[in-house]
Order: C-alpha cells, then structure tokens, then sequence
C-alpha cells in the first residue's frame, strides 16, 4: 500500500497502520530502491512483520510495490519522503523494533557529507523511535561510510557498535549485486541504543476536518483590485523565518468560483511541500483566503506562513484584512 504523507497522523500509530497485525514486530527500511530485500527477509518469519519503506524515487516506489503485492505482503506501507521526516514526524517514541539501511548514496565528495544519512543527529533520533531492544541495520559496501557512519553512531553518545555479517536478503538487493559483480564485499554493522533520548516530533497536523480551522484570513479588497496590471507577468516572492521558506510562484484566475488561487512551494528543512491557496468571495463582498485541501496539503509553520505570505501580498494591494486564521 502506498501512503502519501496526508495519509498518516501526526505521529501515528501502529495499531491504526497494521489494525489486523498490530502485536507484530515494527520494521523500517530506508531508501528501499526496487524493494527487494524485504520480500526476501520477511520470507525468514512465520508472521511478516509490519512493514514500513520510506524512498525518494517515485519509479522505485512502483517497482517495490510489485513486489510486495506477488509476495502477498499486505501489512507493508510504502512511501515517498525523506527519511528525516518519516522518522521525525510519523513514527512514534519508542514504535520500531528495526531500521534496516541496506548500501544508502555514499555522498563521497568532501563538500556533500551534509548529505549523508548516517550522522550523528540521525542516530539519536532512531534512538528516540526505536524500541527497548530496537537497532538499526546498516549494510554497505562502501568503506569510508561505513568508518563514518560508525563514528556518528559513537559520538550520538546513545549507540553501540556491534560489527556482524549482514542478513542474507541484504545481499540480495539491486545494489548488492551490482557491487558482489564488481568483487566488492559489503560491511554490516548493528547500532543498538544504549538510550532512547526524547526528539520531539515537529508542529504537523493533516488538513482538518473543520473548515474553520483551516489555515485562512479574510479581508475586504478594494473595489478596483486587480492582482496585477494587464500584460503584467505575476512577481515571484520569497519569504523565510526560522525554520521555512515561502516561495509565493503563480497567481491563477479561478473560472468556476470567481477569485484566484496562488501556488507556493514551502520549504521546511527536508520537508518541501507544493500547496494552492485559494482567494474567493465571499456573500457579503469580503474575500476567504484558505489552504486549499488539493494534493493533500500537511499543516505546518511553513503552510500557514504561505497563507499568510498571500494575505500580506494582498494587504500590500490594498486589502483591508478583518481576521486571521492561521
Ligand atoms: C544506492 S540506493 C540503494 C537501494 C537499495 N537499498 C538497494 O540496496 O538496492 C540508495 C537509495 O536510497 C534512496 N534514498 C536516498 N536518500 C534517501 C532519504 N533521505 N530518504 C529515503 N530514501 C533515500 C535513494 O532514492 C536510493 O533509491
């Protein structure tokens, strides 16, 4: 089952997840690439335990979801995220029993190491999500992120290094056998928390149910409003506090309700959602501006500031705003 992130709560549950597996143990695996090592691992249990895959590429998500429909996998969830943000803001205290890294982007260059997974605030944040008992699996073939990734696991200060041979399915993934064909030998490792400290999930919500909690403001527009001259291209605009970016990038002329709806791209560190803000009337002459509940838009700092960056842009217009919703 594919999960976009509007489909999760915030954090979730894997009683709500698994409803009809929910005792079993709680597996995650990061950056499953065409999703061939869990078909492979779970065949070892008499009971698959509940599954959840977080990937980058939308094409991998399609390949492994083929799999784990033929090997009748139904208490598996796959989605496309950043593992950061799976892990920080879906995944309860204490919820995994595993988290399973098989040959992750070695990043190699010395300017990219930001890049890599396997840093020292990762670890402690799969500490926090990991159960009593819990580890994290790494399997690689590369040996300078191997050295670098158990050095991070050191110094998070609540990981122990445990060197071991991987799981037989670990060798059995697209990218272990691009590597056992170029007679390169993978290195596991199994990091094992010796604390569960308390990284705290994120402000994140699901779109609500009640529309008056929907991120809005409303404003009286002048009676000449018009959001931009005849001919007169729509002027991108960028907005950051702390911890997001608003980039306010188009302006559409609704046909059906009268209004517009201006397009945003947030950026909320790993986090980059696309949302639609619509501007309507309203009955008594006053204008609605409201997230718009299209592509499944998750309610963070950065979402209400883009609600808030299409209200100032139209203040700047001479909107007269009246309430502020967000
Ligand atoms: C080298 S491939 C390995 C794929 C697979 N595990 C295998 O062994 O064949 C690394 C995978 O991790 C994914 N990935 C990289 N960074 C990620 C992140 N932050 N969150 C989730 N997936 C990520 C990439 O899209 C890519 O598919």
């Amino acid at each position: 089952m594919i999960f976009p992130l509007g489909d999760f709560h915030f954090p979730d549950a894997a009683s709500r997840l698994y409803p009809h597996t929910a005792q079993r143990p709680w597996v995650l695996e990061i950056g499953f690439g065409d999703g061939r090592f869990w078909p492979h691992h779970a065949a070892d249990f008499a009971e698959p335990p509940n599954y959840l895959g977080v990937e980058l590429s939308g094409v991998s998500l399609l390949k492994a979801q083929r799999r784990l429909k033929a090997a009748g996998l139904d208490n598996a969830i796959l989605t496309k995220l950043p593992a950061d943000v799976l892990l920080r803001e879906v995944v309860p205290h204490g919820g995994l029993d595993r988290i399973v890294v098989n040959f992750p982007d070695p990043w190699p260059k010395a300017g990219h190491l930001d890049h890599r997974l396997l840093r020292a605030p990762f670890f402690s944040l799969a500490a926090s999500r990991l159960k009593a008992g819990g580890a994290v699996l790494l399997t690689t073939d590369h040996d300078e992120y191997f050295e670098f990734a158990c050095q991070a696991a050191r110094d998070s200060g609540v990981m122990t290094v445990d060197l071991a041979d991987p799981p037989p399915a670990a060798l059995e993934t697209k990218y272990a056998l691009k590597w056992r064909d170029l007679g390169l030998a993978p290195q596991h490792a199994r990091f094992t928390p010796t604390a569960h400290p308390d990284v705290p999930h994120g402000d994140i919500h699901p779109y609500p149910e009640d529309p008056a909690h929907v991120p809005h403001a409303i404003l009286s527009l002048p009676a000449t409003f018009t959001p931009a001259a005849p001919g007169q291209p729509f002027e991108k605009r960028t907005a950051r506090a702390g911890g997001w970016t608003v980039i306010l990038l188009d302006l559409y002329a609704s046909l059906r309700v009268g209004g517009w709806v201006a397009l945003a791209h947030v950026v909320e560190g790993e986090l980059t959602q696309e949302v639609l803000v619509g501007i309507t009337a309203r009955e008594d002459g006053s204008h609605l501006v409201r997230l718009a509940k299209f592509g499944g838009p998750i309610i963070t700092p950065g979402v209400k500031a883009a609600v808030g960056a299409v209200t100032d842009w139209l203040e700047e217009r001479g909107g007269q705003v009246t309430h502020r919703g967000y």
